[in-house]
């Protein structure tokens, strides 16, 4: 049987707080990283104070909320990570979020694996009816990606978010789990 957590590039992995809390630390001093994933004002923790919540947030996990690392198959490292956020159960409607915080494996096809991995294991295993997401309009490489791994647009929300001094549109996508299956016969 195919392994469910398993893609062509990358799986998905257990969290470790040391280990994952000290790569955020790294992560989120990379500006661009933070620009593309955060709607809000840029901050920065420290290694200890990220290993600290991680350790918090990992030990309190509620069972709707899916949370893995992503590793490159080829060599184990730790690319950066996922969530599957089952918000709605009575819809079986999920969030999906991501990021790859190791910015020179950008653009290398391992978000778009990633993403089938999550939906896969959404749809197959989770037993979602749609899994939905939220992207920045100034983030063309990740729109690509989820058109890539079967999300539609949905809507866009106009002037909602406020970087450089001006505001962008942040834009919803979805994926039916019917669309899904027909995509993946
Ligand atoms: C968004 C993210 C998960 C996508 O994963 P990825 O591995 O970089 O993406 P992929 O390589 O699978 O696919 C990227 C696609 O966008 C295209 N692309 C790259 N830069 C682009 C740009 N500036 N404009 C348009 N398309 C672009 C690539 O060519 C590729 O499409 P193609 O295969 O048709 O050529 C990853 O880049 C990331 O984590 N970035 C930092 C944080 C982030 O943006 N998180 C998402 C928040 S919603």
């Amino acid at each position: 049987m195919k392994n469910i957590l398993t893609g062509e590039l990358v799986r998905l992995s257990a969290l470790d707080a040391d280990e994952i809390g000290r790569t955020f630390a790294r992560w989120g001093r990379d500006s661009e990283f933070q620009r593309l994933l955060n709607s809000n004002v840029a901050r920065m923790a420290s290694a200890k104070n990220a290993q600290t919540w991680l350790e918090k947030e990992l030990d309190e996990q509620p069972v709707n909320l899916h949370w893995f690392g992503i590793r490159k198959l080829d060599d184990d490292m730790l690319l950066g990570d996922i969530d599957l956020y089952v918000y709605n159960w009575s819809a079986r409607d999920a969030f999906v979020g991501l990021g790859i915080g190791e910015r020179e494996f950008w653009g290398k096809g391992y978000g778009t694996d990633v993403m089938k991995v999550i939906l896969r294991y959404g749809f197959t295993e989770v037993n979602l009816k749609r899994v939905t997401l939220i992207v920045f309009e100034y983030n063309p490489r990740a729109i690509r990606s989820y058109e890539k791994a079967g999300f539609r647009h949905e809507g866009r929300m106009r002037g909602v978010l406020n970087k450089e001094g001006r505001r962008w549109d942040m834009l919803t996508m979805g994926i039916l789990r019917e669309e899904w299956m027909e995509q993946n016969k």
